[in-house]
């Protein structure tokens, strides 16, 4: 192992570049306190929500389905608590200097078809096909959440910030309880919708 970290190193050395990124991020990663840097890391699980709640409210003004309507609805609400408890935190921990809690919007992680699938997509989808696609958004955005406030209580735990992780733990389950809920509504939801699906598939001979 000691032998494997010296070679390492001298190749370091004598490429240079690669010694002077390692110096120069490593003093980057040393300009911010504990509290500021777990702030930026909050602040980036806000910009998270603050995306959140716009998707959230034109889902639900979107879908036909009444559970989800309403499940969307009740999540709404968490959303809107964990927000504030991100802002909470945030100003907690600025210690009365000044600690901006973010109103900017993150991207989501939803993925863009390419141009060939769109343009399919686009002339044969049938409306309950947007309904499973923008199910299928609701759980991947759900379960990023997820992994976002997991590493957050680990990177809290590190940083002794026990207020919050017990604060972020809240957020956490109710994340997890949004994301069980679309797995197991999703063969009802399916049911639901199988019938203009249906409806839509041509049927051809010898098919
Ligand atoms: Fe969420």
């Amino acid at each position: 192992m000691a032998k494997k970290r010296t070679s390492k190193a001298r190749t370091i050395t004598k490429t240079g570049t690669r010694k002077n990124v390692s110096t120069s991020s490593r003093r980057k990663g040393k300009t911010l306190t504990s509290n500021q840097k777990l702030i930026l890391h909050l602040n980036e699980a806000l910009a998270i929500e603050n995306a959140a709640v716009q998707r959230l409210q034109s889902r639900i003004k979107q879908t036909k389905i009444e559970n989800v309507k309403q499940r969307l609805r009740a999540h709404l609400d968490d959303t809107k608590r964990q927000q504030d408890r991100l802002k909470q935190l945030i100003s907690g921990l600025g210690n009365g200097q000044k600690s901006v809690a973010t109103k900017d919007k993150a991207q989501l992680p939803i993925h863009t078809l390419p141009k060939s699938l769109t343009n399919m997509f686009g002339r044969t989808m049938t409306s309950a096909e947007y309904e499973l696609k923008a199910a299928k958004e609701d759980a991947i955005v759900e379960n990023a959440e997820i992994i976002l406030y997991d590493m957050l209580t680990h990177l809290a735990e590190r940083m002794n910030a026990a207020n919050a992780i017990a604060i972020l733990s809240e957020s956490l389950s109710e994340e997890r309880a949004m994301a069980d809920w679309i797995r197991t509504n999703t063969p009802d939801m399916v049911a639901q919708l199988w019938p203009e699906i249906e409806d839509s598939i041509v049927t051809v001979e010898g098919e």
